[in-house]
């Protein structure tokens, strides 16, 4: 299969699906506070898209039971909903899809809970920060892994190292659809950036080195040194000027 390119008019039906994302993550974001069970979060997500029509992407995708992924400290992704309590300190990778009137969004964010070192913040403002320096190459003329390069760059210019065993995706119909979008730099430039491409751009950020291990649960990736991570993921279109960032309000 190869990359499937979107119309404008499938690009406006798209907008909807991603709406529903973001705000289901502005939704949860209200409830992160010291206490609150990761499980408690799913909830709140999981109604919240279904008050509005929608369905959660990743319930029953490839067997994955919950309507978010919430991945504490070292969990760099996948960490399944429970009823662990966060603590002051914690930080939170929340991940997010919806899927409505045949499309899917999909966002991730990190949130410190109540008192966080600021380690851990300078952390998760790199890997936001990540996820715009590298679209700033998301334009016709550019390349695909010229996206994935300058998240390298940015993250390594930090101090920090990016997750290679998981990686962007296209999305549309399908949660996942082709590209893959590494976030490191690349042998080669890649495919030509293309208007109606639709992406979902996801760096996960290590404070120390970039190997991860996924542990007995089958979901959970940690990192290798148990130090932390952050995850930020938007899905964008590209366009013929700006791309246009689907999930965010
Ligand atoms: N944003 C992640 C991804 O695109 C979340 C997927 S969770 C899963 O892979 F459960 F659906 F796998
Ligand atoms: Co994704």
């Amino acid at each position: 299969m190869s990359i499937i390119i979107k119309s404008e008019a499938e690009i406006s039906e798209m907008l909807k699906a991603c709406k529903i994302t973001a705000r289901a993550h502005e939704e949860v974001n209200k409830y992160v506070k010291v206490g609150v069970t990761t499980l408690e979060l799913d909830k709140i997500a999981e109604d919240y898209i279904r008050s509005q029509g929608a369905v959660p992407s990743f319930k029953d995708y490839n067997g994955y039971k919950n309507t978010i992924c919430a991945s504490v400290n070292e969990e760099v992704v996948h960490g399944i909903p429970s009823k662990r309590k966060l603590l002051s300190g914690d930080i939170v990778g929340i991940d997010i899809g919806a899927y409505y009137r045949g499309y899917h969004g999909d966002c991730a964010r990190t949130l410190g809970v109540g008192d966080v070192s600021d380690e851990a913040l300078t952390l998760i403002s790199v890997t936001k920060q990540s996820f715009y320096e590298s679209i700033k190459y998301a334009k016709l003329g550019n390349r695909l892994y010229d996206i994935s390069g300058r998240i390298e760059e940015y993250v390594v210019e930090n101090g920090y190292s990016v997750v290679r065993d998981f990686i962007g995706h296209g999305i549309g119909r399908d949660l996942h659809e082709k590209p893959e979008i590494p976030h490191y730099k690349m042998p080669i430039r890649g495919v030509r950036l293309m208007k109606g491409m639709t992406l979902a751009i996801e760096p996960m950020i290590n404070e120390g080195a970039y190997g991860v291990e996924v542990l007995g649960d089958g979901w959970t990736a940690v990192t290798r040194d148990r130090k932390l991570s952050a995850h930020y993921e938007n899905t964008i279109a590209i366009t013929d000027g700006e791309p246009l960032i689907m999930t965010e309000l």
